[in-house]
């Protein structure tokens, strides 16, 4: 095991100008392949999000505002009226990726107010590239919003620990540094060791995948355990916290992150185990008073029954595949953002940390 810091993985990014494309990490290789696809049109943006090939809330967020520049790159030397339609099509387009995730919608609004509030004599290359410093904007701005969160998560734990996570919320999952795990880098930073379990997260395995993968590069000790474990491995007195990621976190606290979540934080709240959720403020989505009214995406039945190609149930049976769960505010003992802990979370300390202008629909 490296003591050193490895190099930071760059999940996503922009090569050359506005006429450039998007590369990123393919999620999907690993752990067995570190590799790179490039995207040079929306559609394969869409595709690359829909199939997880990139994926975790902010990290999609990202693609999806420099998918929207790959959109316009068209109407570079077109007139304003038909750069700016086909700019609200790819970003009607886009949003229909995925459901979950308000990072996604959050991305796409910000670079449509950026073109729409725009100076009406901007030649649109010049339009182009406002968007495309948006997007290295929303890029740059998750990177540093990721490194608070971590050191604002990182004073809950104390050295010599057991934490579990769930899912993969890393370096992987946004531009660079994670949120749940960025807790445990800043940690590890401050001299703080930590033991993690991760969860295996069935049925697409992004903890045995990528979250075991981005901490043993790290080298913060890590133990892989199946979902069903959890339980046990709390009784046996093995985690001390629990932290994880959001997709979206309503007005009064409630979180949707990947599915399982719930059960974990059922299981903690059964074992006094504090249960931690960190996420950055464009995860809050406070149009939305309760976790009830987010919508949950429902994925294909074969990510169940053929897991990773092979058949893993008998041929025609039925199975059901919400990606993502609600977890109630009351199972949470703090959510951590860039701004600092909030601690209970509830609609008044939500309200109190976080200004409404932060999640403009
Ligand atoms: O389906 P996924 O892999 O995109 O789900 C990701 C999660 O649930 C993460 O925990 C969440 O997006 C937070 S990422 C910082």
């Amino acid at each position: 095991m490296s003591s050193a810091t490895p190099e930071p993985c760059s999940t996503l990014r922009w090569i050359g100008d506005v006429a450039g494309r998007l590369r990123l990490i393919d999620q999907t290789r690993l752990p067995v392949q570190l590799a790179e696809i490039e995207c040079t049109d929306p559609e394969s943006v869409w595709k690359a999000i829909r199939t997880l090939q990139v994926r975790g809330a902010p990290a999609i967020g990202v693609a999806a505002a420099y998918g929207l520049v790959l959109g316009v790159q068209p109407a570079l030397d077109s007139d304003r009226s038909g750069f700016l339609e086909l700019l609200e099509r790819t970003a009607s387009y886009l949003a229909t990726s995925r459901p979950t995730a308000v990072n996604l919608f959050w991305a796409l609004a910000r670079m449509e107010r950026v073109a729409f509030g725009s100076d009406a004599r901007l030649p649109t290359r010049e339009l182009a590239e406002r968007l495309l410093a948006e997007a290295h904007a929303i890029r740059a701005e998750d990177i540093a919003t990721c490194q608070a969160i971590g050191r604002h998560g990182a004073t809950l734990l104390q050295e010599g620990q057991g934490v579990l996570t769930h899912c993969n919320a890393g370096g992987l999952a946004t531009a660079e540094y994670g949120t749940a795990l960025a807790v445990f880098f800043a940690a590890q930073e401050s001299g703080k060791r930590l033991h993690v379990y991760a969860d295996e997260t069935r049925p697409l395995l992004q903890g045995s995948r990528l979250t075991a993968w981005e901490l043993q590069r790290r080298g913060i000790e890590v133990t892989v355990i199946c979902d069903s474990a959890a339980a046990q491995v709390m009784r046996e007195g093995k985690v001390q916290a629990v932290v994880v990621g959001a997709d979206r976190i309503a007005a009064n606290g409630d979180v949707a992150n990947k599915i399982g979540t719930y059960g974990v934080a059922v299981l903690a709240k059964a074992h006094g185990i504090p249960f931690y959720v960190a996420a950055p403020t464009s995860t809050f989505d406070l149009t939305l008073d309760c976790g009830q009214r987010i919508p949950i995406e429902h994925r294909p039945a074969e990510e169940i029954t053929h897991g990773f190609g092979q058949p893993t149930a008998p041929a025609g049976v039925a199975a059901y595949n919400p990606a993502f769960d609600v977890t109630p505010a009351d199972l949470i003992a703090a959510l951590i953002c860039e701004h600092g802990i909030i601690s209970p979370p509830n609609s008044g300390t939500i309200a109190a940390l976080i200004s409404p202008n932060s999640r403009e629909a």
